[in-house]
This record gives structure tokens, sequence and C-alpha cells, in this order.
């Protein structure tokens, strides 16, 4: 199917409008770009910031690093606040950077998918702090959009960004992002935004798309959103929250510490489970050999202390009862128990 063919333009259309609601913007822009979660990072950022800006990049976990990257990649100024992984972003820390400091615009990850650490109350408090300021705050969701509530309305985020390949359980090449109003505006005035990744050129030309976009994979997010919509936004998070309540009572039963310091900021889409005793990369070869399923393990600075059991999607109890049990068998057997 030609992209410029009429039905598809509308659908098209249809499908970025339906986006908002999920990001939680009632007053603002979403757009559809073909990449992945990391294309509408670079895009957010580039669109938002001159190299004379300063932006602080709050930095907990391997894709808020990526945030952080990305900024200093593109020679805007970074001033960095380092985290702790694992633990909560400390709010009186980037208050006192942005009471003290010119910041444009703050980064943060909304469900850190490294540490299985989700920010909602932390951006919930630093929105309102960047808002007071006059800066703007960008979230990446690309992991949690769909699967946990966004409510850039709310919580006064002014761009938020995600991809297809997580809880809109779609195969990887389609990424969407979402401006309110004054994030637009904003860009509007700035002259060097990029050329693919301009959300500025997704939007002036938002019933016919600039480039050719994803087709098959727009199909897909139309069905996504067909799915979502059924099932009810409100219902589908809670239904996350049940899945991830359940995989961290089958956690303990294991007798295996969460990686996050506390379960109150732990995510509804993905469990981390603290590496104790056992080589995790042994561990997970055997159950995808065994069981037929992947878990992950770490990256960067916790490479080898972080198993990741994910839950989002169409996930179910009955596929998190079957992991969970593969996985004690293996630890029983390979700690000798
Ligand atoms: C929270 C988060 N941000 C960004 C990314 C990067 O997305 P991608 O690999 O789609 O470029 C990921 C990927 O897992 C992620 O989980």
């Amino acid at each position: 199917m030609p992209h410029r063919e009429k039905g598809f333009l509308k659908l098209f259309k249809e499908t970025n409008d339906r986006l908002k609601p999920v990001f939680g913007c009632a007053d603002g822009e979403a757009i559809i770009l073909a990449g992945t979660g990391t294309t509408v990072m670079d895009a957010s950022l580039t669109s938002m910031f001159d190299p004379e800006d300063k932006v602080l990049n709050i930095v907990s976990g391997k894709f808020s690093e990526r945030y952080m990257e990305i900024t200093q990649a593109h020679g805007r100024q970074s001033r960095v606040l380092q985290c702790e992984w694992g633990a909560r972003v400390p709010v009186a820390k980037v208050k006192e950077i942005l009471d003290t400091e010119n910041i444009s615009g703050v980064t943060i990850c909304h469900n850190e998918t490294s540490t299985g650490v989700c920010n909602v109350n932390e951006i919930k408090e630093i929105g309102k702090i960047v808002r007071a300021k006059g800066g703007y705050l960008l979230v990446d969701a690309v992991s949690s959009l769909g699967g946990m509530e966004m409510n850039m309305d709310q919580w006064d985020v002014d761009v938020c960004v995600s991809a297809g390949q997580k809880c809109f359980m779609l195969p990887p090449i389609i990424a969407f992002m979402c401006m309110n109003r004054r994030a637009i505006e904003r860009m509007r005035t700035r002259k060097h935004r990029g050329y693919f990744t301009d959300p500025i050129a997704y939007l002036n030309d938002k019933d016919k798309a600039p480039y050719t976009p994803p087709i098959n994979a727009v199909f897909g997010l139309a069905e996504s959103l067909n799915i979502m919509y059924e099932e009810g936004l409100q219902k589908r998070y809670a239904r996350h929250h049940e899945m991830a309540l359940h995989c961290r009572d089958l956690t303990k039963k294991l007798g295996l510490r969460f990686y996050p310091k506390e379960e109150a900021i732990m995510s509804d889409v993905v469990t981390g489970m603290a590496v104790e005793g056992f080589d995790e990369s042994a561990v997970r070869k055997r159950l995808a050999e065994e069981y037929k399923v992947n878990i992950a393990g770490g990256q960067g600075q916790v490479k080898g202390k972080i198993i990741r059991v994910a839950h989002m999607g169409m996930v179910t109890k009955e596929n998190l009862d079957y992991t969970m049990q593969g996985l004690g068998k293996i630890l029983a057997e390979v700690r000798g128990k």
C-alpha cells in the first residue's frame, strides 16, 4: 500500500491522534516516526534545545544515561546529576540545581528498564519545579507507555517519548512522541531542529507524513490502540500493577531480593532481581534453552548484578508462574539445594 493512498493517510492521522490519551495530553500533538526509542529521544533533545542551553540530565540507569549521551553528542551543555542506580531520584538535589543554575530543561526516565525503578512520583514533583522555573521537562516512557499511566498534562511533562516494541506489543520499527502546546511553541522558534527527526516537519505534514512511514507497523499500532481502548486504559494499568505484585510475590518465594532499594519505587512492567550467589548469564542461558523463556540481564554498571523479568503487554500470570518455576528449579540446582 502506498503511503500517499487516501485510506492509509486517514488511518495514519487517526492513529497519531489516538496516541494522545495514552500520553495523557489533551492540549498537544502526538507524532509517529520510523525508528526506535532512541530515535525519539534524539528528536526531543535536538528540537527543544540549542547549544547554549544547559540541560540537566538525571542519570539513574542505563537509559537515563542515554539521554545524557544524546545531549552531549549534540553539543548541548549537559549538567549531569548522577544518582544511585536502583534508588529514588533525589528531588531535593534536583531542586537545588534548578534554584542555583540556569537550566533550560531536564531529562528523566519514567520507567528505568535497566533497574526496574519507576520514577513516577519524582516526575510529578520535578514537573512542578521545572514548570515554576519556566523550563521544560522531557520524559522517556519507552518501556512504560501503554502499561503504566502517563499524564503529561497533570504532571507538567512537556515532551514524552516512546516506542512500539514494549507495552504496545509491536516489532521494533515504530516510535512516537507527544509535545504539549508550550513545547511546540518553543520548537517552532528554534532554527536548527535537525531534519529527519524534526517534530515540526511531522506536525506540518500531519495528514500526509513527510517521509515514508513504517506502514505495516502503523497498522500494527492502530490495532494495539484498539486492544488498549477495548480493555480500557485504567483497567490496563491496574492489570499491569497486579502482574507486578504477582511477580514480586513469586520473587520473594524464590528467596531473591529485589534490585530496587524500595518496593514503593518498583516498576509495574519489569521486575529487577538482585543477583546474589549465582552466575546470572549461565542461569539465563539455561532458562532459555530448557524452558524457552528469555529474561534479561544487566547493562552497564549493573551487568552481572541484576536479572529482569518483563510483564508488559499480553504477558499473563500463567506465563509468570511458568517462568519463575523454571527459574526456581535452575537456581535450586546451581545453588545445590
Ligand atoms: C526506558 C528506555 N528508554 C530507551 C530505550 C531505547 O530504546 P530503543 O532500544 O528502542 O532505541 C529503551 C529500550 O529498551 C528503554 O527501555
